[in-house]
């Protein structure tokens, strides 16, 4: 069953024990504050049986009075009385407490027990009385007949009864309850369709695009309550699914250009070597200066790739997290001056300058030796790749944090363009783009340092001047002495 028909039968069930309810209660109410039932009946009387008598009637009635006062014995006279009685006029005529005549529709011994009595006076002479099952509106005029008994004459006039009246207003009453009722059914089925049915189809809606893959829908619901934040919940929901949908294709989309990247930065010596050896095999290299430059030209490709797939290697490890790291407490401006020193010689007979501004006291903080190594070697490989200043310098400094430590790797080099500063520490990324083996590299060294430095739970970025020098920072978290 449907939650529509559900709702639907609940209002019907609802609506028409609050119907019944209310007949039931107001019949009590009245009972309680009448103590019976009988003044419904009076309210009745009051309110609908006081119709006044029509002109036919009225006249027979001054025939009658005018009888009563100069010739009562005439109304004991049948024909008399047969000839002032018209159809439908319901004529009575008391002597004592007999009926002398009355009408044939009437009945004489129900108007014997129902009919007022002698009234000397003649005050109240209109009213409304019960006989039987039927009211009737009367007007009457009590005088003497010669012999001295008391005389009353009649002419009634028959309202409806109670039961013909309920009959007669039943259907519109039950015509209005039904419309009433189908108002009130209509009117909470539009509710309740407008705040619980809407919005849920709203979301039976959304739910079968996701299933058909389509997130680029809104499921809007202003409204505040449960199905409202239910809706909202669900569009977060497609939200983020749309999100993890967009970066898996992301994903997707690196993966691919990694292959192609690797394959090309793989390609490239390759086909060189087998140029050489070709030539070699052919007999190019004819002159053992040829052959010899032949050689260490294959060499050198060779040597490359090695490092290349070395780097790559590293850094698919570092990607997947399966390099191990081994933390530890290092001293660091003690561990930078023995680099420095280490470095000095050979960068010295390249022309470069190296200088370390280290602080007057030990800093400590928690590194792998090893990996810091790699990231400080990747740096200054860069610094001197990229230089093109005669007196080409170097300079490494420390700043120190409240938690960590700054490292700070600048060169006077060439400089890095604005535009390519976001995307150096991308993988395979290389701000000119020609991969030539002129400058080397595969465009990994500075992802390869990023991953490390990440890998410390620490940060790493870079500032640059085209012309001026580039500075690639970064930080370490602060070890406990020991
Ligand atoms: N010190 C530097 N001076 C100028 N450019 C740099 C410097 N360091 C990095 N870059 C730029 O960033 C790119 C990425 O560096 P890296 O990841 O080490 O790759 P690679 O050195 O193999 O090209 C380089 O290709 C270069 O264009
Ligand atoms: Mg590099």
């Amino acid at each position: 069953m449907s939650i529509k028909t559900r709702f639907l039968l609940s209002y019907v069930g609802v609506v028409f024990i609050s119907i019944v309810l209310l007949l039931v209660a107001g019949f009590l109410i009245i009972f309680t504050i009448t103590g019976d039932t009988k003044s419904i009946e009076h309210f009745y009387k009051k309110s609908y049986v006081q119709k006044p008598l029509t002109t036919v009637e009225e006249s027979a009635f001054l025939d009658l009075k005018l009888l009563a006062k100069n010739n009562p014995a005439q109304l004991l006279n049948e024909e008399q009385l047969k000839k002032i009685n018209q159809k439908d006029i319901g004529i009575v005529v008391r002597k004592d407490t007999k009926i002398e005549y009355a009408s044939p529709s009437l009945d004489k011994q129900a108007l014997v027990k129902s009919l007022p009595g002698f009234e000397e006076t003649n005050i109240n002479t209109r009213d409304t009385i019960k006989i039987e099952d039927f009211f009737f509106t009367y007007v009457k005029f009590d005088f003497y007949f010669s012999d001295k008994s008391k005389g009353s004459i009649f002419v009634l006039r028959k309202a409806s009864s109670s039961a013909e009246l309920a009959r007669e207003l039943f259907p519109i009453l039950f015509g209005f309850l039904l419309f009433l009722f189908i108002m009130i059914i209509g009117l909470l089925n539009y509710l309740v369709s407008r705040s619980i049915i809407k919005p849920i189809s709203l979301l039976k809606e959304g739910a079968k695009r996701i299933k058909s893959g389509d997130l680029d829908f809104e499921i809007i619901d202003i409204s505040n309550d449960e199905i409202g934040q239910l809706n909202r919940t669900f569009d977060e929901m497609r939200i983020k699914l749309k999100e993890s949908v967009k970066i898996q294709l992301q994903y997707e989309e690196n993966r691919k250009e990694l292959l192609s990247n690797i394959s090309h930065d793989l390609k490239t010596p390759i086909t060189s070597i087998i140029g050489y050896v070709e030539g070699i095999k052919d007999g190019v290299a004819n002159t053992p200066q040829k052959m010899e430059k032949y050689l260490s030209t294959v060499y050198l490709k060779a040597k490359d790739m090695d490092s290349l797939i070395d780097e790559l290697f590293l850094f698919s490890k570092l990607d997947l997290k399966k390099e191990p790291f081994t933390f530890e407490t290092v001293e660091l401006d003690k561990y930078l001056r023995d680099y420095v020193e280490e470095l000095h010689i050979d960068l010295f007979q390249k022309g470069i300058q190296i200088e370390l501004c280290h602080m007057n006291k030990p800093v400590f903080v928690t590194a792998d030796r090893e990996k810091l190594k790699r990231v400080l070697a990747n740096l200054i490989s860069n610094c001197v790749k990229y230089t093109n200043e005669e007196k080409a310098s170097i300079s490494i400094t420390l700043h120190e944090g409240i938690y960590d430590v700054v490292v700070q790797v600048t060169d006077n080099g060439q400089g890095i363009e604005p535009s390519a500063l976001p995307f150096i520490f991308d993988r395979f990324y290389r701000a000119e783009q020609s991969r030539n083996s002129l400058t080397g590299g595969s465009g990994l060294g500075l992802a390869i340092a990023k991953q490390i430095i990440q890998e410390h739970r620490g940060d790493i970025w870079a500032t640059s001047e085209i012309g001026k020098g580039t500075s690639v920072f970064f930080t370490l978290m602060k070890g406990e002495e020991k």
